[in-house]
């Protein structure tokens, strides 16, 4: 991993770091006893102009890039390359990946697939979701959460999510259910445990399965205990952005020992375990090939070897920087729930309020933080009301299957979620790889957003 350059981290700024909530509102102060310890002086620092008016950046590049890799992978994949054993019924880097990652994660069964979408429709496709089924879902989530409910044409059901969290409000779940919910579909999502008690309680209730989409959450615990592994199943994604990478790739998790063979029926056009040809043997009713390749298994076994290391300096990195930007009015990262012992900061996530800002919009915010060098992302849209969602009303599957009344009342909940509409207008995403940079970069990403709030008035302006 490419190392960082050393900051010009001195006594002044931290200093300024650690008392510049008077900064929070909007104050241009000068401290006489923190000037001239290094040339720069709290009431510099302040004064010293975003770089959106022409100022300095706080940041000047050097994040740590990604992937990581070195030998470890060059080696296996040529290993793999020479061995011609390319396909996972031959060889046995995906059977080793599978092992080592049911072993960190303390799961029963790993079964890999092609991707993370791959893993949450090999789940759903062995719950046999099908037409006429209702699955229960996170308005605020990549769009492959959405999409595997409908592949199947059941019906994705919406349910507000809780703005302070960022993720599934779980005190919403119990009235959305009807006779027809075959499934919840939590996602952790940035990596962030969804509240596990509460998701659990109401689908046990209820009897209904509940699918962890965990494919931005790995390494994350739940009182403890890795998520993915407390549903009947938990997918993940293995995608290139992802913090456990092969390009593409995906697995599904579960503690059972049945669903886990429908599962692997599944991925693998509904044969069993080494079953060729056409000897079927099969425990579910449907199949494709969603099946992982040896290469990405060689990627996995290889990227596993850091993924520990990695995911500890990103928790270490991350509540450092929730403590300093929590002093900040008007950014509120993302709350963890009590239950939640670790998340896996595949985002980093807080909300901004312009309020505190000079009425900064999050557009010019998120501009003017670009500018310092600070990567950043507004995240999600409304998903619920876009046209790619709404138009499933229009289809006509979706009408003959579920009829034109219920699906305007589905349009119209989908039209009512307003903390997640909130939480469209105020998120705003940092990423994991800058997670893995020296400290100092932290102290970076609080200074350019304290700089940008001292100068907000003649940015709101600009
Ligand atoms: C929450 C969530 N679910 C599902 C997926 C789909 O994973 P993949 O891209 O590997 O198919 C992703 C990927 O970004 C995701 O973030």
């Amino acid at each position: 991993m490419k190392s960082s350059p050393a900051l010009k981290s001195d006594i002044s700024r931290r200093r300024f770091l650690e008392t510049t909530s008077l900064a929070g509102a909007g104050l241009t102060l000068a401290l006489p006893e923190l000037a001239g310890q290094s040339g720069r002086s709290l009431a510099g620092e302040i004064a010293e102009k975003p770089a959106k008016l022409g100022g300095k950046p706080a940041c000047s590049g050097g994040w740590p890039g990604w992937p990581v890799y070195d030998q470890t992978e060059e080696k296996a994949l040529l290993g793999t390359l020479h061995s011609g054993q390319w396909y996972r019924g031959s060889g046995k880097a995906v059977e080793h990946f599978e092992a080592a990652y049911q072993k960190l994660t303390g799961a029963k069964h790993c079964i890999a697939t092609a991707s993370g979408t791959a893993a949450l429709s090999t789940a759903l496709g062995a719950l046999d979701v099908g037409p006429g089924d209702e699955v229960i879902l996170t308005p605020y989530t990549f769009v492959a959460t959405y999409n595997v409910i409908v592949l199947n044409y059941a019906l994705p059901v919406f349910v507000d999510v809780d703005l302070e969290s960022f993720q599934l409000d779980p005190n919403k779940i119990a009235s959305a259910i009807t006779k027809q919910t075959k499934a919840i579909l939590p996602v952790h999502i940035g990596g962030y445990p969804v509240d596990l008690d509460k998701v659990l309680e109401v689908a046990e209730k209820h009897k209904i399965a509940v699918v962890e989409d965990a494919c931005q959450a790995h390494l994350a615990e739940w009182r403890g205990r890795k998520v993915g592994t407390w549903g009947l199943a938990g997918c993940f994604s293995f995608q290139a952005s992802k913090n456990l990478n092969s390009g593409e790739g995906g697995a599904v998790l579960t503690n059972d020992d049945q669903f886990a063979e429908v599962c692997y029926n599944f991925q693998n056009q509904g044969r069993a375990r080494h079953v060729s040809g056409y000897n079927f043997s099969y425990s579910g009713t449907r199949g494709s090939n969603l099946r992982l390749c040896e290469f990405q298994g060689d990627l996995l076994v290889a990227q596993m070897s850091r993924v520990i290391e990695q995911s500890d300096r990103r928790n270490q990195n991350a509540l450092y920087l929730t403590k300093a930007l929590s002093e900040i009015a008007g950014i509120m990262p993302a709350k963890l729930y009590e239950g939640a012992t670790r998340s896996a900061y595949h985002l980093y996530l807080f909300r901004y309020d312009k309020a505190h800002f000079n009425g900064l919009s999050r557009g010019k915010f998120l501009e003017a933080l670009s500018a310092e060098g600070v990567p950043c992302s507004g995240g999600y849209g409304t998903m619920n009301k876009d046209e790619y969602v709404s138009g499933l009303a229009k289809n006509g599957h979706y009408l003959k299957l579920y009829g034109e009344k219920r699906l305007k009342e589905w349009l119209d909940r989908n039209h009512n979620l307003p903390q997640n509409e909130k939480l469209c207008e105020q998120a705003v995403w940092m990423f994991q790889t800058m997670l893995l940079a020296d400290r100092s970069y932290m102290d970076r990403i609080v200074e350019a957003i304290r700089k940008i709030q001292a100068h907000s008035a003649e940015l709101a302006k600009a």
